[in-house]
């Protein structure tokens, strides 16, 4: 019975609903109840060569490119290891160079992605340590790899990912901190502020689910757009990119992600009175920064929609509409941030009449090349 919509109108909205839950499931067992350690089970054969690891290379396609390129700013910042975020179908073909002290981390939703596990096969071929992050339990992908963290957030119907993006993040966040923490690159007492935020997401995703109607008014207002640019900067770029293709598979309307900052590099120039810009703007390090970009839009007419942080009151005054989110470490920004991006994209997409869970050209799981 987990396979029905109940009380939705589709599978994406009841699985933007579950995230709460979702999110619950992926660190459940996996946080200590006084939520003072980390244990990844299924990594802590290779958790060595994790530590030790020269480099992580992580592969994926789609929304779980753009978990990876959170994972890639969380276990640069805390762990201090370097990352590369692959698309799995240029990884492959390359010519890539991998070495056996490199540790290869393939996302995928599925696990049956043709191109993630072909990129794995190369890569364990090499001589690299191979971990999976996926969601489908006994799927190709975790057959092929050394080790692995199941994610756990149940089955996704809708073709667009919401919770197994959450929860893909989830795990990258519980890695990074982790990898952190044996490293010494993270000292006790922030490792233990960071496992305490993440504990504190479900709450605060629910609290942000019930502004679901005040959301829907905003889609209303820009159900006819036929372009749009969502902008972030740092780990809010890569949820910039996922609100931009939550947007484009499901409503057919043209979206770019970018990083806020290379805005002046090109799409300013499309920016007039009729551009939705929505602008992932939560009290950060690039707070400042990300004000300025909102001014360069409203500068040119373009009508921004701003995510921020509750009680933000210099953007209420320069943006179009603020949608808030509760306040929170800088770390777990992605999985609050990206909830009202899921909302706003399904509500313009029902109001188009489109295909929410099905739409047209895309597939949910993509076994052929
Ligand atoms: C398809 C799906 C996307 C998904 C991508 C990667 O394009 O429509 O939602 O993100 O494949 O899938 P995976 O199962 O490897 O995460």
């Amino acid at each position: 019975d987990e396979i029905d919509k109940g009380e939705y109108e589709h599978f994406m909205l009841k699985e933007i609903h579950e995230q709460p839950s979702s999110i619950g499931d992926t660190f459940r067992g996996r946080i200590s109840i006084d939520k003072t350690k980390i244990f990844l089970g299924g990594i802590i054969d290779v958790m060595p060569k994790l530590t030790q690891a020269k480099r992580i290379i992580i592969v994926a396609c789609g929304t779980s490119w753009h978990a990876a390129m959170v994972g890639e700013y969380l276990f640069e910042e805390y762990a201090r290891i370097p990352v590369e975020v692959e698309y799995a179908s240029e990884f492959r073909y390359r010519n890539p160079v991998i070495n056996a002290d490199d540790v290869l981390i393939a996302i995928s939703q599925s696990g049956e992605t043709a191109d993630t596990l072909a990129a794995i096969k190369m890569a364990k071929k090499q001589g690299a340590t191979i971990v999976g992050i996926c969601n489908v339990v006994g799927s190709s992908i975790p057959r092929e790899t050394h080790a692995g963290v199941y994610t756990h957030a149940g089955p996704e119907i809708g073709v667009a990912s919401t919770k197994a993006f959450t929860s893909q993040v989830t795990v990258l966040t519980m890695m990074a901190f982790m990898l952190g923490r044996k490293r010494g690159s993270l000292y006790d007492e922030l490792y233990k502020q960071l496992i305490q935020e993440l504990t504190l997401v479900p709450e605060k995703i629910k609290h942000i689910l019930r502004s679901e109607q005040y959301i829907k008014d905003i889609a209303e207002t820009y159900k006819d757009a036929s372009n749009s640019l969502y902008l972030g900067r740092g780990v809010l770029f890569p949820v910039a990119l996922e609100g931009a293709l939550k947007l484009k598979e499901i409503s057919y309307i043209h979206a770019e992600g970018y990083p806020a900052a290379e805005m002046k590099h090109g799409p300013i120039a499309l920016i007039d009175e009729n551009m939705p810009v929505f602008v992932l703007a939560t009290k950060d390090k690039s707070y400042e920064k990300i004000v300025s970009n909102i001014q360069e839009v409203k500068a040119r007419n373009g009508k921004v929609i701003a995510v921020v942080t509750e009680g933000d009151q210099t953007i209420k005054k320069l943006a179009d509409h603020v949608i808030e989110v509760p306040d929170c470490h800088e770390s777990v920004a992605p999985l609050l941030t990206v909830i009202p991006l899921q909302i706003v994209s399904y509500y313009i997409a029902v109001m188009r009449g489109c295909n929410v869970d099905q739409p047209r050209n895309l597939a949910k799981s993509v076994t052929v090349e």
